[in-house]
């Protein structure tokens, strides 16, 4: 049995275990499972994703494992726990709720914590995720590929959101067909593991600055990698879950298909809109074309280069020019 494998044992333990205590235990179902509840989460989809609780004591779960006859070093390569200087194995997500992450075969490969006291936030950080390990590469993994991955090759389309609470929402009101990058910029890996199930992916990131950029430099990497983009940023306050717990599925396909725009016009309008400036102007034209520049199929490219020279009233050949030149440079 090599090291690997003991590491995904123990996950697997802490998760059953995690979930135990939301369910069964006092402050469980007093602290964490109220925590849900007020969020809105219903058993079946708490269950679904596994969601669970870490109690608020440091050493429980070094102890728990230990009377189970588990080897505590694996608490400590899995990132579980940490080994402290005087000796002591202390919990790092205790006092919080826990999103355990699957890999795409189901296997529990880390965990995301989420604080619930608002009186400690701010001198803690929202969320906790597992260190990076042997079996844990937090760029390389996507929450909710397991639960999603079905729903994606069926509906042949992805839809990319930010964080843990907006695929249990999406999945609650019947959407099922989504995944998260956590917070994080998107890996060639992530976009790999996608493309298995799709080629089509929309990103529906939170309107703000940090998701504006996120979305443009995702969107490059998938066009890279053969993915048809679209975008769809959500208004200001609201991100998917918020808006998964107003609406029904038919409501959030609808105006998901509504409101997304190809990589062209979301880049024409975070770059373009209000400029009046030649050179500005002529900058965000570049960057547009050297994103359709990346793309592998020379049919699609001259198609949304013929769109581009429509929407942004330049000539078709100076586009088809600057596009070429682009190539042969990234060669
Ligand atoms: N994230 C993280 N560490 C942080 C903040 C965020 O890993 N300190 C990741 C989490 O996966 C989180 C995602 O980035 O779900 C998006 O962050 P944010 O929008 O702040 O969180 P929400 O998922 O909207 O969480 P909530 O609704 O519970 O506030
Ligand atoms: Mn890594
Ligand atoms: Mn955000
Ligand atoms: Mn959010
Ligand atoms: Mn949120």
């Amino acid at each position: 049995q090599n090291e690997r494998e003991s590491m995904f044992i123990i996950n697997e333990w802490a998760a059953a275990h995690f979930e135990e205590v939301l369910h069964n235990h006092e402050d469980g179902i007093a602290i964490g499972m109220q925590y849900f509840r007020s969020r809105g989460f219903r058993d079946d989809i708490i269950r679904k994703f596994r969601l669970g609780f870490d109690l608020n004591d440091r050493e429980q779960l070094a102890r728990t494992a230990t009377d189970k006859g588990y080897n505590v070093d694996f608490l400590v390569k899995t990132g579980l726990c940490y080994h402290t200087d005087d000796g002591r194995y202390v919990d790092r997500f205790a006092g919080r709720v826990i999103f355990p992450w699957f890999g795409v075969s189901g296997k529990v490969v880390g965990f995301g914590g989420r604080l619930l006291d608002s009186r400690t936030k701010g001198v803690q950080q929202k969320y906790v995720n597992s260190p990076d390990s042997d079996i844990y590469h937090k760029e390389q993994q996507l929450y909710g590929i397991f639960q999603g991955k079905k729903a994606i090759a069926k509906e042949d389309c992805v839809y990319m959101v930010e964080g843990y609470t907006d695929v249990v929402s999406m999945h609650q009101c019947g959407v099922e067909n989504v995944v998260a990058n956590s917070g994080t910029a998107l890996s060639i890996h992530q976009i790999r593991t996608l493309h298995r199930f799709t080629s089509n992916i929309v990103l529906l990131y939170d309107g703000d600055e940090a998701g504006i950029h996120a979305a443009l430099r995702g969107t490059d990497m998938l066009l890279g990698e053969g993915m048809n983009v679209k975008v769809l940023l959500f208004p200001d306050g609201d991100d998917p879950d918020s808006f998964a717990r107003k609406h029904n599925a038919e409501e959030f396909r609808q105006y998901i298909a509504d409101n997304q725009t190809d990589f062209i016009q979301f880049k024409t309008r975070v770059l373009l809109n209000g400029v009046t400036d030649p050179t500005r102007r002529s900058e965000a034209i570049s960057s547009i074309v050297q994103s359709v520049s990346v793309i592998p199929n020379p049919i699609l490219r001259d198609t949304y280069l013929h769109d581009c020279a429509q929407r942004l009233g330049v000539a078709e050949a100076t586009l088809i020019n600057s596009m070429n030149k682009y190539i042969r440079e990234s060669r």
